[in-house]
């Protein structure tokens, strides 16, 4: 089975198998008759978080589930959205009901139903601020489970199903709080600038504010294969950052607490002079460093291996090490994306 057309990087990769399924009861109908272990399973989203190399022994699902719902209460509207709704038709269908809240995350590739798993955030707010629950079926026993907010365990991209549950759970809905008013978070550099500009900002003028930032420095992975982000902010200490500092005054990082600070990827990649850099097919994108594109041709191994080219000049120069953001998933790597 080609996973081609399954993953945004657009790379050419195949799996036993892919099956799809459009209700969580069909996927419960299936397991009940499934004769392959659980463990050769990988569920599949979007595919916008994945580095797919060569054949993966494994069976892939996917949730194509639908339907958007909302439930007012007060001032808060609960969302309950499947998770194979598109994450940014998702976003456009509750700014034009007039709810407040997924703005921030406009444009952000994927489906609903992996946006939890990585904990999806930009421009200040990230999923777990709105996140209410979720539904999952067991691929294990078949059985339907609720997870609430402290189940998931969120962190910076991240949760328990990046972790303890990797490979457990095939997420089939989940249910975010928007609000019937506005409460814009303008925390983000052009965000702020959008606030001093007008008197009146909407919801709906961040999402085109965010939209058009996007546009400016992600690619479209409809004409470039990527998958936004290919590493995540490296966090360190205060002490090492002090040290850095004082070697690359420029440097550009966030304070994360007393005692570590964040720092930003995609400025240590560039600073190491790989924005734009090629090898063949797989590049580093030339608006914004920490992110992976495939040129045309590109194989998924082709652009691991630029990436631990990138990891290393960076490790070099600033003695910092990057870790990926995607899954890399592969026969070598299977261990990684089935737990
Ligand atoms: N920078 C450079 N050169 C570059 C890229 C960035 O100097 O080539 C500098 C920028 O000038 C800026 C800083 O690095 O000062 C941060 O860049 P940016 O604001 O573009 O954000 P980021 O930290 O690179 C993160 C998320 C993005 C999210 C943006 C906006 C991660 C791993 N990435 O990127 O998320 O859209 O913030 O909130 O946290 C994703 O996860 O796939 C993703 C795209």
């Amino acid at each position: 089975q080609s996973l081609a057309a399954f993953n945004t990087f657009g790379v050419e990769a195949t799996c036993d198998s892919l099956f799809r399924f459009s209700s969580e009861q069909s996927i419960q109908d299936w397991l009940a008759g499934m004769p392959i272990p659980p463990e050769k399973f990988f569920v599949l989203g979007g595919g916008s978080n994945v580095l797919l190399i060569g054949h993966i022994p494994l069976t892939f699902l996917k949730a194509d589930i639908e339907g958007i719902s909302y439930r007012e209460e007060g001032n808060d509207v609960f969302v309950t959205a499947g998770a194979g709704v598109n994450w940014h038709a998702l976003v456009l269908d509750s700014l034009d009901n007039g709810y407040s809240g997924l703005e921030n995350l406009s444009l952000i590739p994927g489906n609903v139903g992996a946006a939890p798993i990585q904990n999806i955030g930009a421009y200040g707010v990230e999923l777990e601020q709105l996140f209410v629950s979720l539904s999952a079926v067991d691929l294990f026993s078949g059985e339907k489970r609720e997870f609430g907010h402290a189940e998931c365990e969120f962190g910076y991209r991240d949760s328990i199903f990046k972790r303890e549950y990797r490979g457990k759970y095939i997420i089939t809905d989940v249910t975010l709080r928007l609000s019937k008013k506005q409460q814009l978070v303008l925390t983000y550099g052009p965000l702020k600038e959008l606030a001093a500009s007008t008197d009146s900002v909407s919801a709906k003028d961040v999402s085109k504010a965010v939209i058009s930032i996007r546009q400016s420095k992600l690619p479209d992975p409809e004409t470039l294969g990527n998958a936004g982000s290919f590493f995540k902010n490296p966090v360190v200490d205060a002490e090492v950052f002090q040290k850095l500092k004082a070697q690359f005054p420029d440097i550009v990082a966030y304070p994360i607490s007393e005692s570590s600070v964040k720092l930003a990827a995609g400025w240590l990649i560039d600073q190491s002079g790989l924005k734009g850099y090629r090898r063949g097919d797989a590049g580093v994108h030339q608006q914004q460093a920490l992110v992976m594109v495939n040129h045309g041709q590109a194989t998924g191994e082709e652009i691991l291996e630029l990436a631990g080219h990138v990891k290393d000049t960076v490790n070099e120069k600033f003695g910092v090490a990057l870790e990926p953001e995607v899954w890399i998933i592969g026969e070598q790597h299977v261990f990684e994306a089935s737990r």
